[in-house]
């Protein structure tokens, strides 16, 4: 397949220069668009054919389900049985990156959900996401524009590099603003949520719109062989790049004695912070922006780890994250890309 790619300035745009893409997708094709997030490949999430199309493409095995976006959060009641708490987390979050699992219609095939009888909803607020599922006239059901197993794309270039030839068309409208895909919640009781993965929307601000909101284990521990995951796609190895990743935690001084002794004795690849960059020695060093600016470093995690496939190195260190607020999405991404491999850097 011939896969078009059309540039599109999401600060000012027409909705004539969607219209090509709004009938891909009617029509039963694939698009990859830009959201807040990252980028997704897109397709009509009321068909099984099209959902068949998507786990193709991504090589994605198919009990791990897809999220279904919407141009209106009202359109959520046409696609899953909503409650109260659903409209009070819409009004505070919609249109924005967090997605909502609820009970699904009968509309949401199963193909869509894994088999499963949920259905994940999100409402993104970039405008060429937006503009393009509401010329659509159906909800699209969109997983990150990644082959499975690799770092979601946060930037055309990505998407075309692992999806040229596999999708009808590619929208080029940027960089996404976040870099992590969204916060998912489970809703679980009238006043309750379970947080299945991290992003932008903390547990804090879950807290503002409702009682109580439970971290699932999975979000920070390695799954057992066999183990059902709540978020089937948790069990999967994720966000990699073709390097092995360490991860290192340790005081800074000790950290950065660590990455300095790394470089020396192996071909590393270094992911830092702004402030330690000129502390390293020069070589394979990619800097995501300053520890305390952690909007920066998840903007920039993903393109860090594809970036560090094309240095010279064999192997990748990267600071292990906090768990505080935003950090939680970051550590959540990184532990997962490194199959949860830490290291203690120590005096030695
Ligand atoms: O930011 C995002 O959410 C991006 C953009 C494109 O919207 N999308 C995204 O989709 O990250 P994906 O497919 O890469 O990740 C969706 C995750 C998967 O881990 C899947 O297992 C989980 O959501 N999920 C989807 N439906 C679910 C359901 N009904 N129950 C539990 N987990 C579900
Ligand atoms: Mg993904």
């Amino acid at each position: 397949m011939t896969t078009e790619v059309i540039k599109i300035n999401p600060l000012s745009f027409g909705s004539s220069e969607l219209e090509a893409a709004a009938e891909i997708i009617r029509s039963g094709g694939l698009v990859i668009f830009p959201t807040e997030t990252v980028y997704g490949i897109g397709a009509d999430a009321t068909s099984s054919e099209c959902a068949r199309k998507i786990y193709a493409a991504k090589g994605r095995p198919s009990d791990n389900p897809l999220i279904i976006h919407i141009a209106d959060p009202r359109d959520a009641e046409k696609y899953a049985v909503t409650s109260p708490l659903y409209v009070r987390l819409a009004e505070q979050f919609m249109p924005g990156p967090i997605t909502v699992i609820m009970p699904k219609k009968d509309i949401i095939p199963f193909t869509v959900t894994g088999g499963l009888d949920s259905v994940a909803v999100r409402c993104p607020s970039h405008p060429i996401a937006h503009e393009l599922i509401r010329l659509s006239g159906v909800p699209v059901a969109a997983p990150s524009a990644n082959i499975s197993g690799r770092p979601s794309a946060t930037g055309a270039e990505y998407a075309i590099a692992d999806f040229d030839g596999r999708a009808d068309m590619i929208i080029d409208g940027g960089e996404s603003d976040f870099g992590l895909e969204s916060t998912i919640v489970k809703i679980t009781g009238d006043d309750s949520l379970l947080l299945l993965r991290p992003g932008a929307v903390t547990r804090d601000a879950l807290l503002c719109v409702c009682e109580r909101v439970d971290i699932s284990d999975t979000v920070t521990r390695m799954l057992k062989e066999n183990e059902r995951p709540v978020c089937p796609g948790m069990k999967y190895r994720h966000y990699a790049p073709s390097k092995p990743l360490v991860l290192v935690e340790g005081t800074p001084e000790d950290r950065i004695r660590f990455f300095r002794e790394k470089q020396r004795t192996e071909n590393a690849v270094i992911i830092c912070y702004d402030e330690q960059k000129e502390l390293l020695l020069p070589g394979s060093v990619i800097s995501t922006g300053r520890e305390d600016d952690l909007l920066s470093q998840g903007h920039e995690i993903f393109r860090a780890l594809r970036v560090c496939d094309s240095l010279p190195g064999d192997i990748i260190y990267a600071n292990l994250p906090g768990t505080e607020g935003f950090g939680l999405a970051l550590y959540n991404r990184l532990i997962r890309a490194a199959a949860h491999t830490v290291v203690r850097a120590e005096k030695t």
